[in-house]
């Protein structure tokens, strides 16, 4: 497991799958908000969907996001479109409700920073957010991430277009912010 501050990055359980069902993907608006795909419900038994890890996909790493203190799960992050010639990824992390502005989302950047640049090699990480997601802004910001852009009216969302910032971090300017360290 890769630990953080105050969170754990560990494979993805069964009995995660039900909590992240219901929480995250059923959710409609926080799956038309995250996802660039239109929303549809996940059935229980579907293997058609970003809860489930395909072992052999090189593309993507997804992790479950654990409380540290009492190994709750609490939400998700994603290595993705990672990019071996370029050394290149993106990063995606999402809470569940209960555990939203309580700094999870910050040490999951860290976390997921410390496995893009010095697990992976990595020498670019990238986000892609909505131009109002405040607190998804100030999680990569805290962790050195800049703005390099403004992508207008690139995202549907709910029957409106809107904006999403582009923000990245370079390794040689990222100074680590959570004592990261991989556990066994
Ligand atoms: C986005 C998300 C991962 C951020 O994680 P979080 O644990 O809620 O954020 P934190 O508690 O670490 O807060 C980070 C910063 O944002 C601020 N913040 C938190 N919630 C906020 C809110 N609702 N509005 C404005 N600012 C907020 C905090 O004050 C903090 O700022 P600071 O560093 O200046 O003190 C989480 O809210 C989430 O999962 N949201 C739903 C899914 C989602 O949007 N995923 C991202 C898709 S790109």
């Amino acid at each position: 497991m890769l630990t953080g501050h105050k969170v754990g990055l560990r494979a993805r359980h069964d009995e995660d799958f039900p909590i992240l069902r219901a929480e995250l993907y059923n959710d409609v608006v926080n799956g038309s908000r995250s996802q660039v795909a239109p929303w549809r419900p996940v059935s229980p038994d579907s293997k058609d969907s970003e809860l489930f890890v395909h072992d052999k996909e090189e593309g993507r790493v997804p992790f479950s996001v654990v409380d540290l203190e009492d190994g709750a799960l609490i939400g998700i992050a994603n290595l993705w479109g990672i990019d071996n010639h370029n050394r290149s990824a993106h990063i995606g992390l999402g809470l569940l409700p209960a555990a939203r502005g309580k700094g999870f989302g910050t040490d999951v950047v860290a976390v997921l920073c410390h496995y893009g640049f010095v697990v992976r090699g990595m020498q670019r990480l990238q986000i892609e957010t909505l131009s109002d997601n405040d607190a998804m802004l100030r999680s990569a910001e805290r962790n050195g991430f800049v703005r390099e852009g403004v992508l207008r009216s690139s995202a549907w969302v709910l029957g409106e277009f809107m904006d999403e910032v582009l923000l990245g971090l370079l390794a040689r300017d990222w100074r680590p912010t959570a004592l990261t360290s991989a556990d066994a």
